[in-house]
């Protein structure tokens, strides 16, 4: 099965279907996926630092065939790397674990930084570090001359603050990468991004493990009528609005249903919007105060631009 590519805003082909890692850590079986992943055609895999699985990916890609350069490989840099001297380290341990010369793409995992001996995913407000969110963007622009990195980007950015930054970009961001499925449809975010030549990726495309918009009845229903899987319906959807997807599966039977792409009615589509509402399964801010702004951007107390 061949994957069609998106173009980044720098020239770079991005494939518009890739495999999701996270939580996908049981020992052996990403390796695994991976491999079995790779036979069925993805050519995409979508990784981070945090994840704590690159070591593991990286093996398991030594092992394939594919040549390097058909594959396009994502990471992230984590909170605990946003001090600008430290970020050219943080591509440099990604790569070591990944056992790669070079990242296809390297994002910033999320618009606010945490102390360096820190690796909280929910932060407490003492291991918050106030590093403004340019001066760490500035240091990845730094990176793409390395040879090391071929486009860069960011995760979890809202409008609010890519508006403050673009103005300020030497490099716009190719890609943001957010919380996108059926209950989370954020239209105003994607609109603003595509207008301004960042593509999306959808994370979390079949709502994860907690968000259940594969037993949504009218997704089941747009299912059954074209013979197709609610996730296929989900991943379609999201497809044809111009999002990338990375759903994550470490079933074999899934991650080749997951690949192939229905095409929905106009009237599908439209319908799509009436389910929408604001549902995320990742969300800093409901743990923490200091980081309602991160998605609540009326609350916006954004960080220093
Ligand atoms: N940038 C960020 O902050 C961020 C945050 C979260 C996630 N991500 C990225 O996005 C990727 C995807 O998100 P996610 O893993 O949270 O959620 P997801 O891909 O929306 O959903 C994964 C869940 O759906 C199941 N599944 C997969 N294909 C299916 C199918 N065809 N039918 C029924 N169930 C299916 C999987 O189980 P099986 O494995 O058993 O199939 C797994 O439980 C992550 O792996 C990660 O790479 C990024």
């Amino acid at each position: 099965m061949t994957v069609q590519n998106i173009k980044l805003n720098n020239g770079v082909l991005m494939p518009e279907i890739g495999l999701g890692t996270w939580k996908a850590d049981e020992e052996g079986l990403l390796a695994k996926t991976i491999k079995k992943a790779v036979d069925l055609g993805y050519r995409h895999i979508d990784c981070a630092k945090i994840y704590g699985n690159q070591v593991e990916i990286g093996k398991a890609l030594k092992e394939i065939t594919v040549p390097r350069k058909e594959l396009f490989i994502t990471s992230k840099v984590w909170q605990n790397r946003h001090r600008p001297e430290l970020v050219a380290d943080a591509l440099d341990e990604i790569l070591k674990e990944l056992q790669l010369e070079y990242l296809d793409l390297l994002l910033i995992h999320w618009p606010f930084a945490i102390k360096p001996d820190s690796n909280a995913m929910s932060p407490t407000p003492e291991e918050l570090d106030n590093v403004p969110i340019m001066d760490t963007w500035k240091a990845m622009e730094a990176l793409l001359g390395s040879g090391k990195v071929r486009a860069i980007g960011v995760s979890n950015f809202n409008k609010a603050i890519l508006e403050k930054m673009i103005p300020q970009c030497h490099i716009v961001p190719a890609v943001n990468q957010v919380e996108i499925h059926p209950y989370n449809q954020s239209p105003e975010l994607v609109k603003f991004c595509q207008e301004k030549g960042i593509a999306v990726t959808g994370y979390c495309p079949l709502g994860g493990t907690k968000i259940s918009v594969m037993n949504d009845d009218f997704i089941k229903r747009v299912a059954d009528a074209h013979s197709c899987t609610p996730a296929q319906v989900a991943l379609s959807w999201a497809l044809s609005r111009g999002i990338i997807v990375i759903p994550k599966s470490t079933n074999e039977l899934r991650l080749k249903q997951n690949l192939e792409k229905v095409t929905l009615t106009s009237d599908e589509k439209r319908m799509f919007a009436k389910i929408g509402k604001h549902e995320r399964k990742v969300d800093p801010g409901r743990d923490s105060k200091e980081l309602e702004w991160v998605f609540h951007e009326d609350k916006a107390k954004c960080p220093v631009i």
